[in-house]
């Protein structure tokens, strides 16, 4: 089986100002022939931040993605943006169903899937997030709840081109915890035994399945170690050029 080339996606949340051009360059910078030949980087800043961070990175080979869209190409809904908007920005990806989304927007699986169809529309590359909350997994519903939000929240018309899938425990984001790698290897194989039946079996492979929540410098290599992690979505060390390479370095 062909493995997936990783991808360490930064989600920058509601960080960054136009003088965050120089984390871009120092990524830029960082960004060596020798992990160009191992990794992808993505960096998704706020939206105010996509042209510009788009035009400073053509020919850089670092991709820049939306955080979030709205389901629909245009119209009346003061305050959204539409993957159409963010792809002619010069975004490749976007991000759907953040967790943040999820608790703080009321976004259910239905409406990330819409966003997700909307970013294929536009040609843009979907990181599905999903996961579960601290009381789900101490119930032992971890599995179900992925699996439930997988199959909600990914559109029929996926492939490993246009969909990459982020497993992000909800109780991992931003606290310094992390799952063990045995429980993320259980995650993550489910998702891949999942995605042989939303993308058909011989794409599964190819689907890249990151892992986000609390990735550091320090637990990167262990993490990116596990099977089936095609690798990270870093939120809090993705601010700080050194160590989100540092963690890409983890190939
Ligand atoms: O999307 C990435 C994020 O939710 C993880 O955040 O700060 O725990 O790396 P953080």
């Amino acid at each position: 089986v062909d493995r997936p080339r990783p991808l360490v996606a930064g989600n920058w949340k509601m960080n960054g100002l136009k003088s965050s051009a120089k984390v871009l360059d120092e990524i830029h910078a960082g960004y060596t022939p020798g992990l160009k030949a191992k990794v992808d980087l993505a960096v998704c800043p706020p939206a105010t931040l996509v042209g510009p961070l788009a035009l400073q990175a053509v020919g850089s080979r670092v991709a820049i993605g939306g955080q979030d869209c709205h389901a629909k190409e245009s119209g009346a809904f003061t305050g959204n943006v539409s993957a159409e908007m963010l792809a002619d920005a010069g975004a490749t990806y976007v991000i759907v169903g953040h967790s943040e989304r999820r608790q703080y927007h009321g976004e259910k699986d239905v409406d990330v899937c819409a966003k997700a169809v909307a970013a294929h529309r536009a040609g843009l590359t979907a990181i599905v997030c999903i996961g579960e909350t601290r009381e789900e997994r101490e119930a032992g519903r971890a599995l179900s709840v992925v699996k439930k939000q997988l199959r909600g929240s990914t559109p029929v018309d996926s492939n490993s081109q246009n969909l990459v899938v982020a497993y992000e425990p909800v109780w991992a984001i931003g606290t310094g915890l992390t799952p063990t790698s045995a429980d993320v290897a259980e995650v993550h194989a489910l998702i891949r035994d999942e995605l042989k039946r939303l993308v058909g079996k011989a794409d599964s492979a190819r689907v890249r399945i990151l892992y986000g929540g609390s990735v550091k410098p320090s637990n990167a290599t262990e993490l990116m170690a596990v099977e089936n992690v095609n690798g990270a979505l870093v939120g809090g060390a993705s601010l700080v050029a050194a160590d989100f390479l540092a963690i890409a370095g983890a190939y």
